[in-house]
């Protein structure tokens, strides 16, 4: 049975003290995570050590880190590696958010090599899709997210994909309040199975995670969540309020 997760994403918010004591509280207010389930906080790079501190000896809950460089190491200032993640007790890496392909530039020929990187060391690539809104309009995302699906992903093998995680966020629905609704979560993340599907063949796409990003909050997660094809969220806003969070995490199914 796939994993069914709650990932929290932080991006570039929280001094150290108020991460710490956001996790503090986070970690105080959740009852136990099934093995069926999973929590993961993407925190800034700078607070992975004392997070990774923090969440010892919770099972089923991990820290993530919110991009990596694809190569293992080098002349590349200011850079850090999926290598030097897992060597410091990181193995979940978010790989080519909306914000990393709009503001730097990432395409998926890079975040291809960027989820080898990943895969290299064992880790676990949660790998961002979605369309923006224009092509929302124009009625085109499937073929949109199927193409981003095909260019950073498709030339994995059957076993390399089974250790991806694919996270669905549409950018029309990230930080505006704009969720798309249960329906038009369960279309796409459906489809999305079946181009796995038609490439890997249905068991592997049945083991394969697929969130749901955009506004996900306390009052429509249970719905999102309850989609055949949801298997949990990716949560930026309502992941920086503990009781909204909790309920995220709570409504996993
Ligand atoms: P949001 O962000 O929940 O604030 O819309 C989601 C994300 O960017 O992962």
């Amino acid at each position: 049975m796939r994993k069914q997760i709650a990932a929290a994403n932080w991006k570039m918010n929280l001094s150290q003290q108020e991460a710490s004591d956001l996790l503090t509280s986070l970690l105080g207010s959740l009852s136990n995570i099934n093995d069926n389930q999973q929590v993961i906080f993407s925190v800034p790079s700078i607070y992975i050590p004392q997070a990774l501190g923090q969440i010892q000896g919770k099972a089923n809950v991990f820290i993530a880190a919110q991009n990596c460089h694809q190569k293992a190491n080098g002349a590349f200032t200011g850079e850090i590696s999926a290598n030097m993640f897992a060597s410091a007790g990181v193995k979940h890496i978010v790989i080519g958010h909306s914000e990393r392909r709009e503001y730097f530039g990432e395409t998926d020929a890079l975040l291809a090599e960027k989820v080898n990187a990943v895969l290299e060391i064992s880790s676990t690539p949660i790998f961002c899709c979605g369309e923006p809104l224009a092509i929302r309009e124009a009625g085109t995302q499937n073929a949109f997210v199927e193409a981003q699906l095909i260019n950073a992903l498709f030339h994995l093998t059957a076993d390399q994909i089974t250790q991806v995680v694919i996270a669905y966020e549409p950018i029309w629905a990230i930080g505006t309040g704009k969720t798309a609704t249960s329906a038009q979560a369960q279309e796409i993340h459906a489809y999305i199975r079946s181009v796995l599907s038609s490439k890997y063949g249905q068991d592997i796409a049945n083991q394969i995670s697929i969130l749901y990003g955009g506004s996900v909050k306390a009052a429509n997660a249970i719905e999102l969540f309850s989609q055949p094809d949801v298997d949990g969220g990716l949560v930026g806003g309502a992941s920086l309020i503990t009781s909204e969070f909790t309920a995220i995490i709570n409504a996993l199914q």
